[in-house]
């Protein structure tokens, strides 16, 4: 299965290093957190991180740009339908993963 679109679930310590992570490697990225304040922070953190990759000359300014674009901001479960995987990094409680998982099952495909 060809993995076009990854839905990341939490976009704090994990979740916003994962989403660099498949951005970097030219998959669009759904990063989806409840809190706007920790998206708008994960932005910070994924345009710092490159931004000293350009400096250090790993990549150029338009690939910085290319893999920001990648990675789309959202805050609704129902928004990571389209994903070809979705990847969870909320806390560690088990009651929060199981409802991030029973949620998940109503929104995306089969596959
Ligand atoms: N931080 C680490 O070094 C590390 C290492 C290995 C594994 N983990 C595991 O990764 C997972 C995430 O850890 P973290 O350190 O990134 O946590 P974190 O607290 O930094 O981030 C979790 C994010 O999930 C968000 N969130 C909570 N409920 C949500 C919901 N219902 N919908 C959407 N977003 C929601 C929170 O707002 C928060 O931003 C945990 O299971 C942790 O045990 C973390």
């Amino acid at each position: 299965m060809s993995i076009k679109t990854v839905g990341v679930i939490g976009a704090g310590t994990m979740g916003a290093g994962i989403a660099l992570v498949c951005a970097r490697k030219g998959h669009q990225v759904m990063l989806l957190d409840a809190n706007q304040a920790v998206l708008d922070k994960a932005l910070v953190y994924l345009e710092s991180i490159l931004t000293k990759d350009v400096e250090k000359n790993k990549i150029s300014e338009q690939e910085m740009k290319e893999t920001l674009e990648l990675v789309q901001l959202v805050s609704e479960m129902e928004q990571l339908a389209d994903c070809d995987i979705v990847i969870e990094a909320v806390p560690e409680r088990l009651d929060l993963k199981k409802s991030i998982f029973s949620q998940l099952s109503g929104i995306c495909r089969e596959d």
